[in-house]
């Protein structure tokens, strides 16, 4: 074929929904004999698929982009294509077209299935600039490159109809919409024949499944359906918003085999005042509630959240808040941000923005916290054996392999092929506040 020796780059920025996305670019150019690399400077075709969420995720987007004018005067037919999130938003897409005259392809986040047709295109335009303000309606099955054989992550809803004040999700990925029940159990059931056994299942937010369908169906009523898979082993969801976490989904999630014990349940403030600029939906005091009664019914279940510091009009009480919630809840691990100003959301616009020195101090404060809980809880784990599925290479050191237990917790072991892509006994023998060590027993 013509493409046999031709190659191809992807850079992924932002959260997994980006990654799965990365994953269909790279299935639609495997099905045109593109090669994957990772080297850039081998490329033919360079994407980056870029995220918004954040200023500073933005900034090196830019940095990253100048980087690679020197590939394409060397390569002068090289497709140089910036996608995602970012693209979604007239700042920072006319920012590109402008600034860098040697991007050649620009598309968003509502028609990456068109890639082909990009691709075909540049052989006649110079440039192809295409973004869609919302997708038509149905989501397409798309081929998919994986990075791992043993688990995978499926989407089962786009967007998000939320609008936290503070984020950009819900200008750059559209409304809801859900994807139907059975095109994700015959997606699941397809991976598990080629030898899956955990799947993640994608979203912005998981526990909203359903509410556009015309079926009567929630989130609860498909993890029940898929835990139904006979050789399938974990199921995990991300990202699940606590104001949707009904009484019926803990209940479902106590009462099935296959759903992991861990709540990723971003909290953002402990501050019901802050809560409520916020636009998240729940009080301090409704939150608490949820964790009490998952802690009830799933006594091993593993907390995890994300904070922001520094939101508009955060003062030292409402701060002192949220280092009384971490306190109170003992997560097992926090993701914590500073707040950043998104271009047109509505915090953007509020009065009494924090100062930049307050929002670092503030930042340093509770990750000091966290992470002296943090290592608290794992230390539990001294001298315990946990099941683990090892993922493979672990990132700093590839003498060693790392996998999830269920609740989630990272597991670092010696390097060993034979337990690949399996569930295996570990001893723990040394931790971190982020990491177990151990040995395979
Ligand atoms: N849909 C998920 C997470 C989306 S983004 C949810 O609602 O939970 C992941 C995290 O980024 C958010 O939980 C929030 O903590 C953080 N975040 C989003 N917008 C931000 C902003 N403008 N500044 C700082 N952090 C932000
Ligand atoms: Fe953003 Fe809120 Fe939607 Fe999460 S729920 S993606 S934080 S708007
Ligand atoms: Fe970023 Fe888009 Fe995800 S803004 S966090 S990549 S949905």
């Amino acid at each position: 074929m013509a493409n046999d020796n031709k190659y191809y780059y992807i850079l992924t920025y932002g959260c997994q929904m980006n990654e799965h996305d990365s994953e269909k670019l790279a299935g639609m150019l495997e099905k045109m004999n593109y090669r994957s690399t990772d080297k850039p400077e081998k490329a033919d075709i360079i994407l980056l698929n870029t995220c918004m969420i954040r200023e500073n995720a933005e900034l090196s987007l830019y940095g990253k982009v100048g980087s690679f004018k020197h590939l394409k005067e060397k390569k002068s037919d090289l497709v140089l294509g910036v996608c995602g999130c970012m693209m979604q938003t007239d700042k920072a897409r006319s920012e590109i077209i402008k600034k860098y005259p040697y991007v050649n392809l620009v598309f968003g986040t509502h028609n990456i299935e068109q890639l082909p047709a990009f691709i075909d295109r540049l052989e006649e335009e110079k440039r192809v600039i295409e973004v869609l303000d919302s997708d038509k309606g149905c989501i397409p099955e798309l081929p998919v490159k994986r990075e791992d054989d043993h688990k995978a992550w499926v989407s089962i809803i786009k967007g998000c109809n939320n609008f936290c004040t503070y984020c950009i999700v819900p200008y750059v990925r559209g409304r809801e919409r859900s994807r139907q029940a059975e095109d994700i159990i015959n997606e699941v059931c397809e991976l598990v024949k080629q030898g899956v056994i955990e799947i993640t299942l994608l979203g912005q937010n998981v526990n909203s499944y359903g509410k556009d369908l015309s079926e009567d169906i929630d989130f609860a009523d498909l993890l029940k359906m898929l835990d139904n898979i006979d050789e399938l082993k974990r199921i995990r969801y991300m990202t699940s918003h606590p104001r949707d976490f009904t009484d019926k989904l803990v209940e479902v999630i106590a009462n099935t085999n296959k759903v992991c014990e861990h709540f990723h349940l971003p909290v953002q403030s402990g501050s019901t005042k802050i809560l409520n600029k916020m636009n998240r939906g729940y009080t301090r005091k409704e939150y608490l509630n949820l964790i009490d009664k998952i802690k009830e019914n799933i006594p091993e279940a593993s907390i995890t959240t994300d904070f922001i510091v520094g939101f508009p009009g955060e003062t030292e009480e409402d701060f002192a808040d949220t280092i009384s919630l971490a306190k109170r809840i003992r997560f097992d691990m926090a993701f914590t941000f500073i707040y950043s100003i998104r271009p047109d959301t509505k915090a953007g616009k509020m009065k009494e923005q924090v100062p930049d020195d307050i929002k670092n101090a503030r930042l340093q404060e509770l990750m000091a916290v966290q992470n002296k809980i943090s290592m608290e809880q794992n230390s539990k784990f001294s001298n315990q054996t946990v099941k683990v599925l090892i993922d493979g290479e672990s990132k700093n050191n590839p003498e060693t392999y790392s996998g999830r237990t269920r609740t989630n917790k990272l597991v670092i072991v010696p390097r060993n092929d034979d337990i690949l892509g399996k569930i295996v006994n570990v001893k723990i023998n040394e931790v971190q506040s982020w990491t177990l060590y151990g040995e395979v027993i």
